[in-house]
């Protein structure tokens, strides 16, 4: 049998190039080496409180650009995690499992409060433990996800084994993070520090939508510096951001041509850039015209919502009766 693979995107904006090396781009070879579950994980976006017409926009971004990928919604399931009220109801399960200090631990939810000190909810204290009902709910080992998302996953193995344990079973497969390549992928921003991500300012992200224009005028406002300054010197982390970027979307080729101009300190950044520009729209423009596309469908968009929910959850409506079960819910 297929193993079972469980991917998510928080709708929570556009995607962007970042989520695009870091778990999209291999979707079509995915769903058809595996039994794929791909979701859209509108619950998680709820911590940051999006007023209705974001939520529904936001959800509908994610869709599109689900199915602009690639993703057939016969050979795999694409849902959305709200559909699916079994999976809120893991969650409950797993959260009388889940302790405040290793929550508390998260590198990701320290980050969250620090960027958001006045909104520490306690659905972002447990956005670990409903990312861990996401991926247990279809038994899934394999779940494609960037550098980023390594600690949660885990985390998810720790509250899997812990019900095992608990319920002296072997219910629950561990599941792993996973890439075709032999590392997670960390995909940095264009403001010169971290990663590229949809909370980090519109300026730091180039989004699979934009357009060739758009994508020119981010990237030469790029942060850089005056260039270097002595013969093969280290690269400041602006610089080095922009040539990993190049490293995604670029040659091996051009990459190397750019190493030595680096090296040999002749690199302009201007040209620099403008190659890095260009690659980018090389690949995003097949993506974008499908997404406008498919934008265009609403009765597509409705169906494929509707039938992914229900494949969707026959496979988790097993999963909690036999959660039930083993937990010892039993009816009179
Ligand atoms: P999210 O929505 O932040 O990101 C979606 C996917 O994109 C990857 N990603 C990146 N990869 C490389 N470089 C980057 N700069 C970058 N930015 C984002 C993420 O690693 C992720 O794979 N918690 C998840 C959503 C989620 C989920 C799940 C994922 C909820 N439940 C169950 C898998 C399985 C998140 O916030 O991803």
């Amino acid at each position: 049998m297929k193993e079972t693979v469980v991917s998510g995107i928080r709708s929570t904006g556009k995607l962007h190039l970042g989520n695009y090396y870091g778990a999209v781009k291999n979707f079509v070879q995915m769903q058809n080496d595996y039994n794929c579950y791909f979701f859209i994980a509108d619950l998680h976006s709820l911590t940051t409180h999006p007023t209705p017409a974001d939520l529904h926009g936001n959800i509908r971004h994610v869709l599109v650009e689900y199915l602009a990928s690639g993703i057939d919604p016969e050979n795999s399931t694409i849902y959305i995690q709200s559909d699916v009220p079994e999976i809120a109801e893991l969650y409950l399960y797993l959260n009388m499992n889940a302790y405040m200090g290793e929550l508390e631990r998260s590198t990701s939810f320290k980050d969250k409060v620090r960027a958001n000190p006045d909104n520490v909810n306690a659905g972002l204290l447990t956005y670990p433990v409903l990312m861990a009902a996401d991926i247990l709910i279809h038994k899934a080992t394999k779940v494609p996800v960037g550098k980023d998302q390594e600690q949660h996953l885990e985390m998810a193995r720790t509250f899997g084994n812990r019900f095992n344990r608990l319920y002296n079973s072997e219910y629950f497969p561990e599941p792993y993070a996973f890439s075709y390549s032999d590392k997670l992928v960390k995909v940095p921003g264009l403001d010169g520090k971290g990663k590229m991500g949809k909370s980090e300012g519109e300026a730091n992200a180039v989004y699979l939508s934009d357009d060739p224009e758009t994508i020119r005028k981010k990237v030469m406002k790029a942060v850089s510096d005056g260039g270097p300054t002595e013969e093969n010197q280290p690269k400041p982390e602006p610089i080095q951001n922009l040539f990993d970027l190049m490293k995604v979307v670029s040659s091996a080729d051009t990459l190397a041509h750019f190493e030595e101009l680096y090296n040999k300190m002749q690199i302009r950044y201007g040209d620099f850039k403008k190659q890095l520009a260009e690659d980018m729209i090389i690949t995003t423009a097949p993506m974008r015209e499908r997404i406008l596309e498919i934008a265009k469908d609403d009765a597509y968009l409705r169906q494929v919502a509707k039938h992914g929910a229900l494949k969707a959850r026959e496979s988790a409506q097993k999963t909690i009766k036999e959660v039930r079960s083993l937990i010892g819910f039993k009816s009179f």
